[in-house]
């Protein structure tokens, strides 16, 4: 069963985060990607990298919504490491960059602590003012850039200007990132459990072993990382051995190796959101229809009707402290890799995990289909 190890005492923040600043990926092709983002998920685009704005190697593109901030990276050419990424990689999450008060004060910290620094502080301005930024390596090729931004008026960042698009899709409600799930190797959970441990100070909040997480086919394990002050918590699966291939197998064949398997984005209004998303082409995971037959039995009164859950596939769950109402797309690449959840919490901390087995029997069929499992 799912065990809170530290449900109520949290240890002194030795790492003080302020928030997610942004997420970054690295894709083939960033324009199509970001009509993607705007035209089906409601995405607003803000500002603009490239050519013409001084850059030579690389275009992106800063969306926002709500408190979401994603940035579409494309190089333009195949040298480097951008093309080499996406090579090995397809399209994926290359950055989970933290807002942080003193850029210079936390990359000395985090390397201290034993954390691989994949770019020393840089300074970087224009008229807006300064901006701080470093960068530490976490699983796989993934990293975790911190930002300094209390010198700094502007939009984003140096080196990106703000745009006004003529074509605006209306947003379908997505407010924060509530968490971000990482996929590592068999053996090595335990491993970057202690990494965001030791250098960021973060905490285990919930564990779930492979008979929690298991189904007649394939079995993961996962323990949620929270950071000192929760605004970031970060999930990470390794595969159990199971009859087949587990899904977080798949995924590490077709990535190539460790990152993000999905991002978590929370609304007040999951029947709303979902809705829009599906009507704008988003394909979600469907659980059987006799999930709703039983589901009020195991989580009691809920405040919305049955009806549009059960039509939208939208799953239920509780704990001590409330519920939640929780969604998966289907991979939004080719390749098999990452993926979103929508989820609405109503009190509830968790992560669904009384949806776990209902979901996964749902991913493997999805596995099956692609030969895979
Ligand atoms: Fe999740």
């Amino acid at each position: 069963m799912a065990t809170a190890t530290l449900p109520q005492a949290q240890p002194k923040d030795t790492f003080p985060i302020n928030g997610t600043d942004y997420i970054e990926f690295y894709c083939g092709n960033a324009k199509q990607a970001a009509h993607f983002y705007r035209t089906a998920f409601g995405f607003r685009w803000a500002a603009y990298r490239g050519p013409e704005t001084g850059v030579r190697d690389r275009a992106s593109y800063l969306l926002e919504q709500g408190k979401v901030r994603f940035v579409l990276t494309s190089p333009l050419g195949p040298e480097g490491p951008i093309a080499e990424h996406i090579h090995r990689h397809g399209d994926g999450v290359k950055d989970l960059a933290f807002w942080v008060d003193d850029v210079r004060e936390a990359w000395r910290k985090a390397v201290d602590r034993g954390a691989k620094s994949a770019a020393e502080p840089h300074i970087r301005t224009d008229e807006h003012g300064e901006i701080v930024t470093a960068a530490i390596h976490t699983y796989g090729e993934t990293i975790h850039s911190l930002v300094e931004r209390r010198n700094y008026r502007g939009l984003f960042m140096p080196g990106f200007v703000a745009v006004e698009p003529r074509y605006n899709p209306v947003p379908v409600g997505l407010q924060y990132v509530d968490h971000c799930v990482g996929n590592v190797e068999l053996g090595k959970m335990n491993e970057w459990v202690k990494f965001y441990e030791t250098v960021l100070g973060f905490y285990n909040l919930l564990s779930f072993d492979d008979k929690t997480i298991s189904t007649e086919y394939s079995a993961l394990m996962s323990k949620v990382m929270s950071n000192g002050n929760g605004r970031i918590k970060f999930p990470i699966n390794e595969p159990a051995a199971g009859r087949k291939k587990s899904q977080i197998e798949e995924y590490l064949d077709f990535y190539r190796g460790p990152g993000v398997q999905h991002i978590a984005m929370a609304t007040d209004d999951i029947v709303g959101t979902v809705a829009a998303l599906r009507d704008r082409g988003i394909d979600f995971l469907r659980v059987p229809g006799s999930y709703y037959d039983t589901v009020l039995d195991r989580v009691g009164k809920i405040d919305e009707d049955l009806g549009p859950l059960r039509d939208l596939g939208i799953l239920i769950d509780r704990d001590d402290e409330g519920y939640l109402l929780q969604v998966f797309t289907k991979p939004v690449e080719d390749r098999p890799t990452l993926f979103y959840e929508i989820i609405q919490r109503k009190g509830a901390k968790s992560f669904g995990a009384g949806n776990f087995k209902a979901l996964f029997e749902a991913l493997e069929r999805e596995q099956a289909l692609r030969g895979n499992l």
